[in-house]
């Protein structure tokens, strides 16, 4: 008789932490990279997509003017990192320089959820990402038959650290090697965490550099600049140039000519599903994947006012 009334109170507890769990106010925190690309703000929608189907959040998103501005990054993490907060989402700027600072979150216990760039701890719950690697691969199986297997090169990166960028850049530079080695990589730079940056390394790149055929920038900060700079050099259309990310700046270069494809992909639907990876380990009500993809696509003129992409660059 004791042992069921024991039961008894315990599954009420357990439901009434539950459905507190659900009223309770529950603040979370989003940290993105940076605040000056199109595609923070496709994620944020996500985030705000998903608030719409959960009352009970108080959402702070706030995170660093660049992608290459890790000290801020830090100290915003830093300042948010205490008693009061439910869950952190973070997008690391640096893979490394953020192991310690996400591990002290952690260690408080609050839920970390990784979205967008990988970090080098095991300490959060989810990691909510493009597959960066194959997406590199991607874009230089397009490059080489745009080259039809033969040509000079440039690769150009943001900044050392960013795990999303370098690994779009290893996939990218694995998939040459094995399937296109007559392509050279006459260059590998890292241009810069903003376009400003990006546009300055470009033209000087440019400027010092000839015989290249074609271009592989790793974000839209990057492509924004290099395409800004081919601009400036009356070289747009004369290199082909591949580039990642949506901004319509980016997306009217493919229609004139001067981009020949980009790599979209799904800042939004990354957004949305954060929020629920981290309610998921603020409820402890379903076990999430410790790491969800989320789709690209490869979008060239051809396919850019189709139904398919129109749909995919809103809806993601
Ligand atoms: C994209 O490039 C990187 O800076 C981020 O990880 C994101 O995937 C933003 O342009």
């Amino acid at each position: 008789m004791i042992k069921s009334l024991l039961w008894v109170m315990i599954v009420c507890l357990f439901t009434l932490s539950t459905s507190q769990a659900d009223e309770k106010k529950l603040n979370i925190v989003f940290i993105p990279k940076s605040s000056d690309q199109v595609y923070w703000t496709f994620m944020r929608k996500g985030v705000d997509d998903a608030l719409k189907e959960q009352k009970n959040i108080e959402l702070t998103w706030r995170g660093p003017s660049y992608n290459d501005d890790t000290d801020a990054q830090i100290q915003i993490l830093r300042a948010y990192s205490h008693t009061g907060v439910d869950a952190i989402i973070i997008a690391p700027t640096d893979k490394s320089r953020l192991i310690n600072p996400i591990n002290e979150a952690s260690a408080q216990g609050i839920k970390m959820i990784i979205v967008d760039s990988a970090v080098d701890t095991a300490n959060y719950q989810t990691f909510v990402t493009t597959d960066n690697y194959s997406s590199g691969q991607i874009a230089a199986k397009h490059l080489s038959q745009l080259l039809h297997n033969k040509g000079n090169v440039v690769l150009f990166r943001i900044v050392a650290g960013s795990a999303s960028t370098d690994d779009r850049a290893e996939g990218f530079l694995e998939y040459l090697h094995t399937h296109a080695p007559d392509i050279k990589i006459i260059a590998d730079v890292n241009g810069g965490g903003s376009r400003g940056k990006a546009l300055h390394s470009a033209t000087e790149l440019l400027q010092k550099t000839n015989h290249i055929d074609a271009i592989f920038a790793v974000n839209e900060s990057a492509t924004d600049g290099v395409l800004r700079a081919l601009r400036n050099e009356k070289l747009s259309g004369k290199i082909k140039l591949i580039g990642f990310d949506a901004s319509d700046y980016l997306l009217a270069a493919l229609d004139s000519n001067e981009i020949d494809a980009l790599i979209l992909q799904s800042p939004r639907q990354m957004g949305y599903l954060s929020i629920k990876a981290a309610l998921a380990a603020l409820h402890h009500t379903q076990a999430y994947p410790k790491t969800v993809f989320t789709e690209v696509r490869l979008v060239t003129k051809a396919n850019y006012h189709t139904p398919e992409i129109q749909k995919f660059i809103m809806g993601n």
